[in-house]
């Protein structure tokens, strides 16, 4: 018998406006045919004036525990996958704590952008494998409208705010695939990719949050290959071919990176979620709001093999396999 961290309920929160891209072309030289053929984004969501990241990732929490169907006490763990926390410190998991009159356990903000949520499967996997926690929170939040340069038409209509969350408890587990739970998880990064994708301000740097700078083409080539690169080392290790996977759940950038991955694991269209069309790029958020979407509308099922796979800025990248 082995521990496994299985996954007991998710939740998400979008803010309630509304962007669409047509009112986009209203401040910038764009129009929604291009952005829709591009990027498949329709409209994104964007944050209140006075919503915090912590707002959007409380909602999502909550959510994610009624879901599971477990009371908030038993939480002994936060994990805030941000690159958009409401201060420099303290970290916006603790704000969360605060919020949800959690007083036990730990709580942090994991920075690995877009691949945050993924990087968060593999930390509170070993947290609770090694006993260090048993009941956690892990929770993607962003409000990336507050990095993004609206004057400039190359990034400002890819993205969006929002949260999603997951509860994730230990389970005694047979240690092979039959199991529910995360069963494997594969983190990589990449530093030398810095000028690819980087937001060109920081405490140490600017002392402003800066904006978010892409070579957008360059992005596009990493991701197609280094988000196929880590599912296959996902099937790799659990000795398991495409054909096992139920659902890819993956990060949503853009739908022609997403058509690609599914198109290299020979996955029909059907069995891809994607919610880059209402969401955008929503960075850490976008795969629990995904995978919420897609349990909550009964698509995913309880036993079905799900795969993650995310990139995001540094590089980071990483996949994730789990048992619904
Ligand atoms: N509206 C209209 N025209 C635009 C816009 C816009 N919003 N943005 C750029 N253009 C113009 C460019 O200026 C360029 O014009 P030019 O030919 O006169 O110079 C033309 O459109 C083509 O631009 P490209 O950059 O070549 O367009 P491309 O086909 O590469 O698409 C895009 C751009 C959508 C950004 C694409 O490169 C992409 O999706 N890259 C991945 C980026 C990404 O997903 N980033 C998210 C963060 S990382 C992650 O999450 C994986």
């Amino acid at each position: 018998m082995i521990v496994r961290a299985k996954i007991k309920g998710c939740g998400s929160y979008l803010p309630e406006r509304i962007l669409t891209n047509d009112q986009l072309a209203e401040r910038v030289e764009t129009s929604d045919e291009w952005i829709q053929q591009r990027t498949g984004i329709k409209h994104r969501y964007i944050a209140g004036e006075n919503e915090l990241t912590s707002d959007l990732a409380t909602k999502a929490a909550l959510a994610a525990l009624e879901h599971a169907n477990i009371n908030v006490s038993e939480v002994d763990l936060i994990v805030c996958a941000t690159a958009t926390p409401d201060e420099t410190f303290p970290a916006t998991a603790t704000v969360v704590q605060k919020n949800l009159g959690v007083t036990k356990g730990a709580a942090f903000d994991l920075q690995a952008v877009c691949s945050g949520f993924v990087y968060g499967l593999s930390v509170v996997d070993s947290l609770i494998q090694t006993g260090q926690a048993k009941t956690a929170l892990l929770i993607g939040a962003e409000t990336f409208s507050r990095i993004l340069d609206w004057e400039d038409r190359s990034t400002c209509v890819l993205f969006g705010d929002g949260a999603g969350a997951i509860v994730l408890q230990a389970e005694e587990g047979n240690g092979d695939t039959s199991d529910s739970g995360i069963l494997s998880t594969h983190i990589y990064a990449d530093g030398r990719c810095h000028d690819a994708l980087y937001v060109d301000g920081g405490p140490s740097s600017t002392g402003t949050a800066g904006f978010l700078r892409m070579e957008g083409k360059e992005v596009f080539r990493q991701a197609v290959t280094r988000m196929p690169e880590a599912i296959d080392a996902a099937l790799k290790k659990s000795d398991l071919g495409p054909e096992a996977i139920d659902w890819l759940v993956p990060h949503q950038a853009n739908i022609r990176i997403i058509e690609a991955m599914g198109k290299k694991l020979k996955l029909p269209k059907e069995r891809v979620v994607v919610t880059v069309d209402k969401h955008a790029n929503t960075s850490a958020a976008s795969i629990p709001l995904a995978l919420t979407e897609a349990v909550y509308d009964g698509r995913i099922k309880r036993g079905d093999m799900i795969m993650m796979a995310a990139m995001g800025g540094g590089f980071t990248w990483g996949s994730a396999l789990l048992r619904w």
